[in-house]
C-alpha cells in the first residue's frame, strides 16, 4: 500500500528524496522532480557550477534538420545504435533522439546562448558518426552554457517552498536544499535491502553524516580518473558508482571505455580538443615522410597524409571516435609516422589537426574557447600552425545498470518506475554513471543530450516511486541512519590510522599507467592478465598505506584513499570485462578477435561485486539475468540487448551513408556534405 501522503511522513516530516551530482544529469533529475513537486536534497562534490559537464565542448545532438538535409529522430536513432556496434538498448536510444529537438528548444527557451544562423535560427554543426548537421552549440563551451542555465532553474527551486497534498505552503521547507562539497559514501539500505537513503562527508568539517531520501538518484559522472591522466576532471573517480557495486548493484558494460581521438597532453591532465574542430572543417593529417624536418605550416599540400579523408572518404576527419583513436593510434604507435612531439619524455609522436586553411572569423565564432585552450597550454596559435593531438580517455559507455520500460512501439513508459532504476530498490542512475544509451562506442555530442535525457525520465521514474512506495525513509528509525553513519565513520577513521609506508598518489600513478597502457585502444588478453595481476598488487599495497594528513578539516589527503580503493574495486571491473570479452565492438578492440561477435557476445557485461572484506581481495561475478523487486512487483531482467528496432549488421564507415538506410536514401546529403570534411567551413550552409 502506498503512503497516505505525497508530502508528508506518517510521522509529518517533508518527505524528500536525494539527488548526487550536479552535473546536467543532476540538475535535470532535480528540476522534473520538482516539476512533479517533490522536495529534493541534492549533494554535489564541487559546487555544482564546477561539475564535469562544464567541460563539454562541442554540442548537443538534436535531428531538427534546419538545414532541410533530411535528418529525423530516426536517424538519429540508427544511426546512435549503428555508432555504438549494436550494444545499446534501443528502446531508450529511441526516447532520447525523439526527445533530442524538444530538449535543445526548451534549453534555447532557458537562455542558452546557442550558435545562430544569419536569418536567427538554430545553428547545427557536424560531429563523428554522422553526415548530417546534428550538433547545437553554444562556441565550443557548450557544456558551460547549458550547466549554468540548468544551475539557474534549480536556484529557482532553492528559494520556492514546498507544498502540501492541498496546494498550502510548508514554511521554512524549500524545494531544493543543497549541499556542495559532500563526499558521498554510501546508499543507506533498510533489512530487506531497499535504499532509504545516503551517507555522506562534508568536505569542509569532514563530518559523516546519514541523510534519508524516499529514493536516491546518482548522477555523478564517470570514472576517468582510473587511467590516470585523461580528459575528465579530477573528481571524476567513479567513487559513488563504486561504492553503490560494493553494495549490491550491478555495473554493466564496464569494458567500454571511450578513448577521443584529440586532446592534448598536460602534466595534469590531457586537454580536450573538441570533435567539433574538425566538425567545423579542421583536418587530421601527417607528413607524408616520416622524417619530415619542416614545421607543420610549412609543409606543403602534396607532402601531407590525410589518412582519414583517404580510407573514409565519406566520413572522413568525422568517423567515429573508436575508428579515429585507432586509426591515430596505428599512425603514431606502430607505424611511428607521427609528428615528433619535443615534450616528450618518451619519443611520442601526435598527428596533426589542422584549422589553419579555415576563415579566421568563423573559427573566432564557433570555436574560440577550444582553440584559447590550445593556445594557452601549448603556446602555439593554432589559427595558423596546426595543433599537435593524440588520443586521450575520455568517457566511459558502462556504468550501473539501469532497468527501462518499454511500450509495444519500442518507446519508454513515460513515468514508469523501472526506467533508470538500478537493481537495488529505491536507488536510481542516471548520466555519464549509467550504462544505458551507448552502447560499445558514443557518438560525439550525445552525451550532453543522454545526461539530460535521462534526467528527464529519472525524475518522473522517481516520483512515481516515491508515490508508491509503503514506507517513507523519514518513517524508520533514526537507528538505521545512525547504524549506517557510524560503519562509514569507522571506515574514515581507519583511513586516518593508516600508517604504513606505501604512497596513495604513487600507487594511482601505477594504476593509471597500468590502464591506459593495457586497457585502452588495443587490449590483448595476455597483457589484461598483468593488467589485473597488477590491479591485484596494488589492492594489496593500498592496505598498507600511510595517511600523513590527519587534520579533522578539508582533509583531502584521506578523502584520495578513499577514492583510490573505489577506483581500484571499478579498475578490475574494466579490465576484468575487457578480459572475458573475446570479440572486437566499438571502443573494445582486441586485435586477436578482430570480428565482432553476435553469436556469442551481443549482451551486456553484467558484473556483480564479492569479497573484499577484510584480508580478501574483491572479485568480479558476472551473471547473465538479475532478479530483484521493485514496488512490490518481482523483476527478472537479463544480458539480452534490445534489438527491436534497428536490426544488427556489419558496421562500414569505409562507405558514405552506410550508417543509415535514411542516408544513402538522401543522395545530396553525403555527397554535398562530405566536402565540409575537406576544409569547407560548414558556415557557407548558412
Ligand atoms: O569533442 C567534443 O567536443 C566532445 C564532445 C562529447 O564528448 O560529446
Amino acid at each position: 500500500m502506498a503512503q497516505k501522503s505525497v508530502t508528508y511522513s506518517d510521522s509529518g516530516k517533508v518527505r524528500r528524496v536525494i539527488v548526487v551530482g550536479g552535473g546536467l544529469a543532476g540538475l535535470t533529475t532535480v528540476i522534473k522532480l520538482c516539476e512533479a513537486g517533490v522536495a529534493v536534497d541534492l549533494f554535489s562534490l564541487v559546487p555544482v557550477k564546477r561539475s564535469h559537464s562544464v567541460c563539454a565542448q562541442g554540442g548537443i545532438n538534436a535531428s531538427v534538420n534546419t538545414k532541410g538535409e533530411g535528418d529525423s529522430p530516426q536517424v538519429h536513432l540508427e544511426e546512435t545504435v549503428y555508432g555504438g556496434d549494436f550494444l545499446a538498448n534501443q528502446s531508450p536510444v529511441k526516447g532520447m533522439a525523439d526527445a533530442a529537438p524538444g530538449i535543445v528548444f526548451m534549453l534555447d527557451r532557458m537562455g542558452v546562448p546557442f550558435n545562430r544562423t544569419p536569418e536567427g535560427l538554430l545553428d547545427f554543426r557536424r560531429f563523428g558518426g554522422t553526415l548530417f548537421h546534428r550538433t547545437a552549440f553554444a562556441g565550443a563551451t557548450t557544456g558551460q552554457q547549458l550547466l549554468y542555465a540548468l544551475d539557474e532553474q534549480v536556484r529557482r527551486y532553492e528559494t520556492l517552498e514546498v507544498e502540501d497534498d492541498k496546494g498550502v505552503v510548508i514554511r521554512g521547507e524549500r524545494m531544493v536544499r543543497k549541499f556542495e562539497f559532500w563526499d558521498f559514501l554510501s546508499v543507506v539500505q533498510d533489512d530487506g535491502g531497499i535504499v532509504r537513503g545516503i551517507v555522506a562527508q562534508d568536505l569542509k568539517s569532514m563530518q559523516v553524516r546519514a541523510f534519508p531520501g524516499d529514493c536516491v538518484c546518482l548522477a555523478t559522472g564517470g570514472p576517468g580518473i582510473i587511467f590516470g591522466r585523461s580528459t575528465n576532471s579530477v573528481i571524476n573517480t567513479g567513487t559513488a558508482a563504486s561504492a553503490v557495486y560494493q553494495q549490491g548493484a550491478c555495473y554493466a558494460n564496464g569494458e567500454f571505455i571511450q578513448v577521443h581521438p584529440t586532446a592534448i597532453p598536460g602534466a595534469d591532465k590531457l586537454r580536450l580538443i573538441s570533435e567539433s574542430v574538425r566538425g567545423e572543417g579542421g583536418r587530421v593529417w601527417v607528413p607524408r615522410d616520416p622524417k619530415e624536418g619542416r614545421a607543420g605550416a610549412e609543409v606543403p599540400e602534396g607532402d601531407r597524409d590525410y589518412f582519414l579523408e583517404e580510407k573514409y572518404p565519406g566520413y572522413g576527419n568525422l568517423v567515429p571516435r573508436d575508428i579515429a583513436s585507432r586509426e591515430l593510434f596505428k599512425k603514431c604507435f606502430h607505424e611511428k609516422r607521427g609528428v615528433y612531439n619535443p615534450k616528450s619524455s618518451k619519443n611520442e609522436n601526435e598527428v596533426y589537426l589542422d584549422v589553419s586553411h579555415l576563415p579566421a572569423d568563423m573559427l573566432k565564432k564557433k570555436l574560440a574557447g577550444v582553440l584559447e585552450t590550445y593556445e594557452k597550454f601549448v603556446g602555439e596559435d593554432p589559427y595558423t600552425s596546426p595543433m599537435r593531438v593524440f588520443p586521450a580517455v575520455h568517457y566511459s559507455m558502462g556504468g550501473l545498470w539501469v532497468d527501462f520500460e518499454r511500450t509495444s512501439d519500442g518507446s519508454l513508459v513515460k513515468g514508469s518506475p523501472r526506467n533508470q532504476a538500478t537493481n537495488l530498490e529505491g536507488l536510481y542512475a542516471a548520466g555519464e554513471c549509467d550504462y544505458q544509451y551507448h552502447g560499445a562506442n558514443r557518438l560525439g555530442a550525445n552525451s550532453l543530450l543522454s545526461c539530460i535525457y535521462a534526467g528527464l525520465v529519472t525524475g518522473p521514474a522517481m516520483a512515481s516511486y516515491r508515490k508508491n512506495v509503503a514506507r517513507s525513509a523519514w518513517d524508520f528509525p533514526a537507528s538505521l541512519f545512525e547504524k549506517a553513519e557510524k560503519r562509514e565513520r569507522a571506515k574514515y577513521e581507519s583511513i586516518l590510522k593508516m600508517n604504513g609506508d606505501e604512497n596513495p598518489y604513487v600507487l594511482h600513478e601505477e594504476l593509471g599507467r597500468t590502464m591506459l597502457e593495457g586497457c585502452t585502444v588495443e587490449r590483448h588478453n595476455d597483457e589484461l592478465t598483468k593488467v589485473i595481476a597488477k590491479i591485484d598488487e596494488l589492492s594489496e599495497r593500498a592496505k598498507k598505506i600511510g595517511v600523513t594528513d590527519t587534520s579533522s578539516r578539508a582533509n583531502q589527503g584521506a578523502q584520495f584513499v578513499r577514492h583510490l580503493n573505489n577506483m581500484l574495486v571499478v579498475a578490475r571491473v574494466i579490465a576484468q570485462g575487457a578480459n572475458n570479452r573475446d570479440e572486437s565492438r566499438g571502443a573494445h578492440f582486441k586485435p586477436a578477435f578482430k570480428e565482432r561477435d553476435d553469436k556469442n557476445w551481443l549482451r551486456s557485461t553484467l558484473a556483480l561485486h564479492a569479497g573484499g572484506d577484510g584480508a580478501s581481495l574483491p572479485t568480479v561475478t558476472y551473471v547473465r539475468a538479475l532478479d530483484y523487486s521493485l514496488c512490490g512487483k518481482a523483476i527478472h531482467a537479463t544480458d539480452d540487448v534490445d534489438i527491436s528496432l534497428v536490426k544488427p549488421r556489419a558496421r562500414r564507415y569505409e562507405q558514405a551513408g552506410a550508417a543509415s538506410t535514411v542516408a544513402v536514401a538522401k543522395p545530396s546529403v553525403p555527397a554535398a556534405k562530405a566536402g565540409a570534411t575537406k576544409g569547407e567551413s560548414s558556415q557557407s550552409a548558412e
